[in-house]
């Protein structure tokens, strides 16, 4: 009964050491494999495991017992064993090669008991070819970074709006002002009337300038896709995302603009997050855990009043609150008619250069049909209709046929006259300069004189004989 006791102890003790034997294999494997190397020593120096035989060609049995700076030139693996002070990817010179080296102390209950040397790298040489490759990483990423913002540029800066309208110069001074705070910019105003052309001059005018410049039109990128468009995605996030993640506009324009174009027709769960990420200044990418802090200026931009969109539900108060600091309304055209020359003369001389097609005048007469009509698509639609005109045109000028039909109708309706009687022309033309001067001195008679260069009571002559001040 005692024996049969014993021989299970001796059996079982049997199995723990096979299983201890298999287990040193595994590492010893393990270490043969994913390192060059590794030695072992004891606190005294002296090698009790080799693991260097194909690094070096020295067999295990030829070091066993014997202090490693007898065996390895430029060992630090005794001192370390000593000072228990770990030493790691230090270069050290082996037959010839810069290796790459790590020293880590072996601690027993506070005790050095030895130290463990591996080499990382067989030849500093393996480790620059390794660094080149990042390099060439490195700036492939750089290059794309740049890429990126040469594609993110602004365009337009307040040079390219010209105005001689009063509000609209006001806005450009505002707009100015804006530029040099962080301050969120709301921009109103009809379709075409040049909302994106503002939103390009504030980025270029801004200490922003030099980073990204990202317009997202909100009422063109469906529901559904809105919100990775804007944060981005880790990846695997959902189902359906791309394998590699992917960077949303938030990030990219991170340290610039972001214009949010077309706000009012973003879906009302979009404004709840779009006014909390305002709000706390970060933001995180849909299924990430970081907190991405969030530096840009917003501009948002519509073409749809907001306060109508508030009224029938569409849009929240609080983030039109939120963007609405530095409110910036843009006048439609026929509201400043002043611009139609200056404007008109602007965009055909870009436009030739553009089309390669020779410069054409307007004539006096167009000018006027171009004053009397009335702009539903704004500056756009006048680009569009001098761009047709400039190609339809055979001679250096272009007359009020040249004008698409309803642009002449229109006008005609309101006063137009083909009259070329000298005096028909001279009257309509001091009609055009008195309601401008008028315009201009907010109807105080006395300065639209001055500006005239004639007498007040002279102008007052005209205006009865005009019929003016009916
Ligand atoms: N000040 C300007 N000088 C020259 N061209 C202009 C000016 N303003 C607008 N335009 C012309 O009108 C076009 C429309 O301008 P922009 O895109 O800024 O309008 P928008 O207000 O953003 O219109 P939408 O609401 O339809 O987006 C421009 O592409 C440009 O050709
Ligand atoms: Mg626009």
């Amino acid at each position: 009964m005692i024996m049969k006791q014993n021989e299970v102890e001796i059996e079982s003790s049997e199995d723990q050491l096979q299983q201890l034997k298999d287990s040193l294999e595994m590492i010893e494997e393990l270490l043969d494999n994913a390192y060059h190397g590794m030695v072992l020593v004891d606190h005294e120096g002296r090698i009790i495991k080799w693991n260097y035989e194909k690094l070096m060609g020295i067999k295990e049995e030829e070091v066993l017992m014997r202090p490693v700076e007898e065996i390895i030139e430029n060992t630090r693996l005794h001192i370390v064993a000593k000072t228990g002070e770990k030493e790691l990817f230090d270069v050290q010179k082996i037959q010839g090669y810069d290796m790459i080296t790590s020293r880590i102390p072996i601690v027993k209950d506070g005790r050095v008991i030895g130290a463990a040397g591996t080499v990382l790298f067989k030849d500093v040489k393996e480790l620059e070819s390794l660094v080149k490759r990042m390099k060439v990483l490195e700036s492939t990423v750089d290059e794309y970074r740049g890429e990126i913002k040469r594609l993110h540029r602004a365009k337009y800066s307040f040079e390219h709006i010209v105005t001689q309208n009063r509000q609209m110069i006001y806005l450009k001074e505002l707009a100015r002002k804006a530029a040099e705070s962080n301050s969120t910019v709301l921009i109103q105003g009809e379709s075409g009337t040049g909302k994106e052309f503002f939103a390009h001059a504030i980025h270029r005018a801004s200490l922003r300038r030099y980073g990204s410049f990202i317009t997202i039109n909100c009422a063109a990128i469906p529901n559904e896709l809105l919100e990775s468009e804007l944060f981005g995605y880790d990846a695997g996030a959902f189902t359906g995302a791309k394998k590699q993640g992917k960077v949303g506009k938030f990030e990219l324009g991170n340290g610039g603009t972001i214009v949010l174009d077309e706000i009012g027709a973003m879906p009302l769960e979009m404004q709840a997050k779009i006014l909390r990420i305002l709000e706390s200044r970060e933001f995180e990418r849909i299924g990430g855990n970081d907190r991405i802090q969030l530096d840009v200026r917003i501009i948002a931009a519509t073409n749809e009043p907001l306060e109508e969109a508030i009224k029938e539900g569409r849009f929240r108060q609080d983030l039109y609150y939120r963007l609405n600091v530095i409110p910036i309304e843009i006048p439609p055209l026929r509201e400043r008619i002043e611009d139609i020359p200056i404007l008109a003369q602007r965009i055909l001389e870009k436009l030739a250069v553009d089309l390669g097609i020779e410069m054409k005048e307007l004539t006096f007469e167009t000018i006027e049909v171009l004053k009397k009509y009335q702009w539903p698509g704004n500056v756009r639609e006048l680009r569009n209709t001098l761009e047709r005109a400039l190609n339809i045109v055979q001679g250096d000028m272009i007359y009020p046929e040249d004008l698409p039909g309803h642009l002449i109708e229109s006008s005609s309706k309101s006063s137009y006259s083909h009259s070329l009687l000298l005096k028909d022309i001279m009257a309509k033309t001091e009609i055009e300069a008195i309601q401008s001067a008028l315009r201009d001195s907010n109807g105080n008679k006395s300065v639209a004189a001055k500006q005239l260069g004639i007498h007040r009571t002279a102008l007052y002559k005209k205006i009865q004989a005009y019929e003016m001040n009916k």
